[in-house]
């Protein structure tokens, strides 16, 4: 079935014409949405009234292994028994809105810092793929920024000082930025992983910034001259001309690219409100045969 995409901004993000994703199986489709997926960095389904195991197959058919290594896994089991089934919502195991105080509400509070999901895994993350199940009466949206616009925005000669750049991610310095520590034992499951800062991203054939509220070290760098290139370009590649931001409706589901794009939360009163989404991710592995 041929699918439609209407831009939803600029230079990335659009909107696919009706499908519904429970019932695609045939490669040929899958592969438009692939290539959907290389040329926006952003795909928005609408009406996608997943449960969380069709979620889960879909998340596998579409694109392969999926990344259970969370932050979130080191700090609580997951409430649906999968850790490969991310917990994005501020309500507890009985479904009650998390205390203020609560380490897993702090935790998630810094997914308000642009990121990509997973940068501080090797394999890092490629797909991830978010569905709204509860959204709350307020705003409460998530922001996109397209890397590869900002990286084509980048003169040449800054271009060439960060080719061949390398970074270290870690979620421990994100979280502690914020104030956030884990004990000795957490920070042993979450060392971090080095990844380079320009990436090119087969399938569209165009470089994009790798950037995070991880990265923390540029390789070989003395660390606060690093930390001060990392501050710099996620400023550049955070303006407004480089961002989509994603006011959501239940059933929503929406898929980006973590090599080609960043994302954040924005403040809502997390504390009145219950907000409830679920998230797939998949590692950047080889892809699954097309055969
Ligand atoms: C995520 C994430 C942002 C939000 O699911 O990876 O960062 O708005 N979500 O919930
Ligand atoms: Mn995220």
């Amino acid at each position: 079935m041929p699918l439609s995409f209407t831009p939803l901004s600029q230079h990335f993000a659009a909107e696919v014409s009706p499908v519904d994703l429970r019932a695609v199986r045939d490669r040929a489709t899958l592969e438009q949405i692939r290539a959907g997926m290389d040329r926006y960095g952003v795909l928005v389904f609408r009406e996608q009234a997943f449960t969380d195991d069709e979620q889960l197959d879909f998340a596998q058919r579409f694109d392969g292994t999926l990344h259970a290594k969370t932050s979130a896994s080191v700090l609580a089991k997951n409430r649906f028994g999968n850790e490969a089934l991310t917990d994005i919502s501020n309500v507890n195991a009985q479904g009650e809105i998390l205390a203020a105080d609560d380490r897993r509400r702090a935790g998630s509070l810094a997914n308000r810092l642009w990121h990509t999901d997973a940068s501080f895994e090797d394999p890092a993350g490629r797909y991830s793929m978010l569905s709204a199940r509860v959204i709350p009466p307020v705003p409460a949206d998530t922001e996109f920024a397209c890397m590869r616009a900002a990286y084509d925005a980048l003169d040449e000669q800054t271009k060439a000082r960060i080719a061949e750049l390398r970074v270290f991610h870690s979620i421990v310095y994100s979280r502690h930025v914020l104030g956030f520590e884990f004990s000795e034992d957490e920070k042993a499951r979450l060392k971090g992983a080095v990844h380079p800062l320009v990436r090119l991203i087969p399938g569209s054939g165009r470089r994009a910034l790798y950037l995070a509220s991880h990265a923390a070290e540029v390789v070989g760098w003395p660390i606060p001259e690093g930390r001060l290139l990392l501050h710099d370009l996620i400023e550049h590649a955070t303006q407004p001309q480089f961002r989509y931001r994603h006011p959501w409706r239940v059933h929503d589901f929406v898929i980006w690219d973590n090599r080609a794009t960043m994302h954040r939360a924005s403040s809502f009163d997390d504390k009145t409100y219950r907000r409830e989404l679920r998230r797939t991710t998949t590692l950047d592995l080889p892809l699954p045969s097309t055969a």
